[in-house]
């Protein structure tokens, strides 16, 4: 019984507080089995602890001395600052947060090995702390070149533009590493449809520029997208042409500015300028 109930993934907990926000879940996450009998969850929304009743929860914000994610403030600009979070530091937030991301993300399975990953979370910062809006997580050591194991936008932030900010850190941060990445799959279809929008508006921003006289390696080598990603991108575009076992961009100035308008808005831009961070060792 047990093992089928894994196996169906009924959904267990169908709402959670999160600072100000009473938010419905989406999928089934595996809390620990003395939360099986709860329905509703509330979290710290600075340390993501979480309780089964809401006194549980006034309590602790009277003693709990957080107001930020632990780990180092990498990036701040304006109100929004990103965080850096070992997980081997700070295995219990690692963990805590995993079970909070697993209730919107499907197929992914929960890591409890912690340790091997980096947490980046995004901050909305104001008087009262710097209030989590979504993260990305990453892997220290990828051999299959992830620069992104999952990524969440809280529902109450979705569409706003931090999906494309925290893609778009993520490649800041391969750049940095003088690598390409790409972010692990399976994609969702919310990730897919954030991804193509990312690596078009990018890829296009730079073809327009380069009236299209530039190869698949170096977009890549300019992006830290991968290649095969651009490719799949280009191709999808129909702007790719295959001539004499070459591929070839073929980029016709009205195409891309007809593609360009469709990509939509740029949303929330990273200053690079503002990022102070060297890759892990
Ligand atoms: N319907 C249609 N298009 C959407 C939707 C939606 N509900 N949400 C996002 N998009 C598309 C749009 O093209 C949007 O661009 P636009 O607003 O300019 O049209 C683009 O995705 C990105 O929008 P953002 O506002 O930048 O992204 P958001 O902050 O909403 O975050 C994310 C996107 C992270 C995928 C979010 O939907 C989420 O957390 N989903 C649940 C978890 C998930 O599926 N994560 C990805 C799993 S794959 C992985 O982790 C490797
Ligand atoms: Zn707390």
């Amino acid at each position: 019984l047990r093992e089928h109930e894994e196996f169906t993934k009924v959904k267990n907990i169908a709402t959670i507080e999160l600072g100000r926000y009473e938010i419905e879940t989406w999928y089934f996450s595996p809390f620990p089995p003395e939360y099986n009998d709860c329905t509703k969850l509330f979290f710290c929304e600075f340390c993501l602890n979480f309780m089964k009743r809401k006194e549980q929860l006034q309590r602790h914000m009277r003693k709990c001395d957080l107001k930020h994610p632990p780990g180092d403030e990498i990036y701040r600009n304006g109100t929004l600052s990103m965080f850096e979070v070992d997980g081997k530091k700070n295995k219990v937030y690692g963990q805590n947060l995993c079970y909070l991301a697993k209730l919107f993300l499907d197929h992914k399975t929960l890591y409890y090995d912690v340790d091997l990953f980096l947490f980046y979370v995004l901050c909305e910062c104001d008087d009262r702390g710097c209030h989590m809006v979504g993260y990305f997580s990453k892997e220290k050591h990828s051999e299959e070149s992830y620069n992104l194991a999952c990524i969440l936008t809280l529902p109450p932030y979705q569409r706003k533009g931090y999906g494309k900010f925290l893609i778009a850190f993520s490649y800041e941060l391969s750049k940095k590493e003088c690598k390409v990445g790409t972010p692990e799959r399976p994609l969702s279809d919310l990730g897919l449809l954030s991804y193509r929008g990312y690596w078009t508006r990018v890829l296009l921003d730079i073809l327009k520029k380069h009236k299209g006289n530039i190869s698949i390696k170096e977009l890549s080598d300019m992006t830290a997208i991968k290649a095969e990603d651009i490719l799949s991108t280009l191709q999808s575009l129909e702007l790719i042409q295959y001539r004499k076992g070459q591929h070839v961009i073929c980029a016709d100035p009205k195409v891309l500015d007809r593609h360009l308008k469709a990509a939509g808005r740029g949303g929330l831009d990273v200053d690079v300028a503002k990022l102070i961070w060297t890759p892990y060792k």
